[in-house]
């Protein structure tokens, strides 16, 4: 049938077949990888088949003769099937392609190159469709001028945000605070930055502010890892030397691991200030690497404080209505005391160690323990250092291992409420054998060695006690190292057989 044919030819053209299949396989690979873009795609499929269609019926209109008719339906579904196709592209290389290349551009450059293949494309029909580039060109200069005269805010914005691009003083995943609001960029759009705060709010900056306008971005610093320096504040009575304040409290957080706590710069502890109620103020500042968990990394910071001057016996400052309300009631004091002896005796009379001891003995046992909490986190006791204390968990779980020269760990044991460690140094007066962690936040009660002694003269039995105990550690522990040096040794061997094997290698050529 002519009429088909003519139809048909119009309508299928030799280059169709393959942008068909290019499409549907572009289609098909977002579909799969872009779930959450689906329905776009969708929409684009069915606007590319919607355009094919009208391709259709512009070839049905030539084989009725109604050639010029026909040309304008035929380019309008060229020029429609032909966009269809790019953003598809654009889908692929920006949301598929490039994130997994590891290059994850803004949602604005993609909508950029998007729209210049727009163009492009429409240009390079309208030039086939027989009009001149040049008049094009100075045509399209003309509109552009006009609506830049009527969209000049928009455009204020659009051209905000690629300067804010283009120069990189915002990216996505940068910290940024205006005024008082600070939070996460999400996107940059054509006309607003999205930014996401801690409390889940999303605050949408127009760019032109953000070009006209200083903003902070946080923890940022050329050639240096993303930190931000957070300030913790802490007050001291003035009777308490601000030197061993800041020691303790900086050996206390320097030694720990505390999570999202930079290693560089240290925290570091300044007296801040000294006020006339009678107390020292103190900053702990120290590094923050993920700008997400700040308060709940200033509360460990701040538990950690606590905690190091507890154990080093310094009171925290309180108010001075309270200091007066307790001095002056010495009564009070004393039964708080007592109070506290008999709680120490009731946690003693649990530890298997003390078990045979009366109750006088337990009595002046609880008098001479010193109260150490350790927040989590904290080494108790590290390998090598010298023993100044026996210690008694009453409280929480800690982990005791050991370390080879490559920083392997092996844990020998997890001891808990009720154990004691550190009898090997108290015993021999060797350094510490093993490092001790606060597996969790762990209390201890600690004795120091001229008590641990007079206790062993007056009860022989516990020497005997600890004694045992101690001889088993001890074999775990020595197992332990000769394992973890074997270990070392064995590595060593086989990293010296890979060298020499690849110098081989390569002697060879092989
Ligand atoms: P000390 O050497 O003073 O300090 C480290 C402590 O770890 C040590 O005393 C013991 O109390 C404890 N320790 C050593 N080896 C073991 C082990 N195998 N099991 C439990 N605790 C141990």
């Amino acid at each position: 049938m002519p009429f088909w044919n003519t139809a048909m030819q119009i309508f299928w053209r030799e280059e169709s077949l393959p942008v068909l299949v290019m499409a549907l396989g572009v289609a098909f690979l977002l579909f799969h990888f872009l779930k959450e873009e689906r329905k776009s795609v969708l929409n684009t499929l069915t606007f590319f088949f919607a355009c094919m269609v009208l391709q259709f019926i512009s070839g049905l209109i030539y084989a009725l003769q109604f050639i010029s008719a026909a040309a304008i339906f035929h380019e309008a579904g060229l020029i429609g099937a032909g966009i269809a196709v790019i953003r598809l592209w654009g889908l692929l290389v920006f949301r598929i392609i490039l994130p997994r290349m590891r290059v994850t551009p803004p949602r604005i450059a993609e909508d950029i190159f998007v729209i210049i293949g727009y163009i492009a494309w429409g240009l390079v029909r309208l030039r086939y469709a027989g009009l001149d580039l040049g008049s094009i060109v100075a045509t399209s200069a003309m509109i552009t001028a006009v609506v830049a005269f009527a969209m000049q805010d928009t455009l204020g914005n659009i051209l905000g945000g690629l300067a804010l691009q283009l120069d990189n003083s915002i990216e996505i995943g940068d910290w940024i605070k205006v005024d008082d609001i600070s939070g996460r960029v999400v996107d940059i759009r054509w006309r607003s930055t999205l930014v996401e705060t801690r409390n889940w709010e999303t605050v949408v900056f127009p760019n032109s502010q953000l070009m006209k306008n200083k903003f902070l971005v946080l923890g940022r610093r050329t050639d240096q890892p993303v930190q931000l320096r957070r300030w913790v504040w802490f007050n001291v009575g003035l009777n308490v030397s601000p030197t061993k304040v800041i020691a303790v409290v900086e050996e206390a957080i320097r030694q720990t691991d505390i999570a999202n706590v930079a290693k560089n710069p240290l925290p570091n502890c300044v007296l801040m200030d000294m006020d006339n109620k009678g107390y020292a103020r103190y900053a702990m500042r120290y590094w923050l690497t993920d700008l997400t968990p700040d308060d709940p990394t200033d509360a460990a910071i701040r538990w950690h404080i606590m905690t190091a001057l507890q154990r080093a016996g310094i009171k925290l400052a309180m108010e001075e209505r309270s200091i007066h309300l307790t001095k002056e009631n010495e009564k009070h004091e004393e039964m708080v005391h007592q109070r506290e002896v008999l709680l120490r005796m009731k946690t003693l009379r649990r530890v298997d160690l003390f078990a045979q001891m009366t109750d006088d003995e337990l009595r002046k046992l609880a008098e001479r323990l010193k109260y150490a909490p350790f927040a989590k986190g904290n080494i108790i006791s590290r390998r090598g250092a010298i023993a100044h204390w026996l210690y008694i968990i009453i409280n929480g779980e800690a982990e005791v291992y050991v370390e080879a020269a490559n920083g392997e760990r092996r844990v020998l044991n997890v001891l808990s409420k009720g154990s004691f460690f550190g009898e090997m140094g108290m015993m021999t007066g060797a350094p510490r054998s093993a490092t001790v962690l606060a597996r969790t936040d762990v209390e201890c009660y600690r004795l120091d060695k001229e008590a641990f002694e007079e206790i062993l003269l007056a009860r022989p039995g516990i020497a005997e006690g600890v004694s045992h105990v101690l001889v088993a550690r001890r074999m775990q522990l020595d197992s332990a190292l000769q394992n973890l040096d074997e270990e070392a040794k064995h590595k060593e061997i086989s990293h010296q057989h890979n060298e020499v094997l690849a110098t081989i290698k390569r002697f060879f050529g092989l």
